[in-house]
């Protein structure tokens, strides 16, 4: 029989959290500072910089995606790259004012892997421990915008807000009412935008988008 050291026991996995670089005051602005210096979990490492929400603390929606991809991290905004690029095109075709958006993502370094230096950078999906570690930058910036609407893009966003049971085609186009973090929200799901330019096909790529659009128009109406 083996002696049972602390080691082999297994110590508790020290906590990621973010929680001690947020400020309780000073809006998005102070937020925003405070996030370019976060080390509350490892993916500060590696990643450019902090790639924090972009719009203003009044906009009625917020729309929350994943993490920064590659040239959300080169740029240090949300949505900048193609995945932006086509959630603008459906937002403006649903009937949404990019203006009255704030768009934020549920991690705010990127993550990826790189097979060698100067080597394209692959997004690789943060885990659980990171999207909790983040969730404080979410709160803040959902305590200070309070949107009348937020829409969830895809599955990390979701179970960032609503719960690792959160399965995103058993509710996109709906409308929720939950309670995150003490305050009832209205939520509207809907699948990321990269999956639809990760679709086989045209037909299918066709077919996915207009989905997301209309998904997006549920959130339109919702918004009056
Ligand atoms: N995908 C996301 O989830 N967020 C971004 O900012 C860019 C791509
Ligand atoms: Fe902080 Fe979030 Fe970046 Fe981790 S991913 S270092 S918690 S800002």
């Amino acid at each position: 029989m083996s002696p049972r050291t602390s080691a082999a026991a297994g110590a508790p996995e020290e906590a990621y959290t973010a929680e001690p670089f947020v400020p309780e005051r000073g809006g998005l602005p102070a937020l925003r500072r405070a996030a370019a210096e976060c080390r509350g979990c490892p993916l500060h490492l590696n990643a450019t910089q902090t790639v924090f929400g972009a719009g203003d603390a009044d906009a009625r929606v917020m729309l929350v995606g994943e993490q920064p991809g590659d040239q959300e991290d080169r740029q240090g905004k949300p949505f900048v790259g193609p995945a932006g690029r086509l959630l603008d095109r459906a937002l403006a075709e649903a009937g949404i004012d990019p203006d009255e958006t704030y768009v934020t993502n549920a991690v705010k370094h990127f993550k990826f892997t790189q097979a060698e230096p100067r080597k394209r950078r692959i997004h690789k999906a943060p885990s659980l421990r990171e999207m909790t570690a983040c969730g404080p930058w979410l709160a803040a910036e959902l305590a200070v915008v309070e949107p009348e609407l937020i829409v969830v893009l895809g599955a990390t966003a979701g179970k960032a807000l609503l719960g690792s049971s959160f399965r995103v085609g058993e509710v996109r186009g709906t409308v929720l009412e939950r309670e995150i973090h003490g305050r009832p929200e209205r939520l509207v799901p809907t699948v990321h935008p990269s999956s639809v330019l990760r679709a086989q096909d045209d037909e299918d790529r066709k077919a996915a988008y207009g989905g997301l659009v209309a998904d997006l128009k549920v959130a339109a109406r919702a918004l009056g």
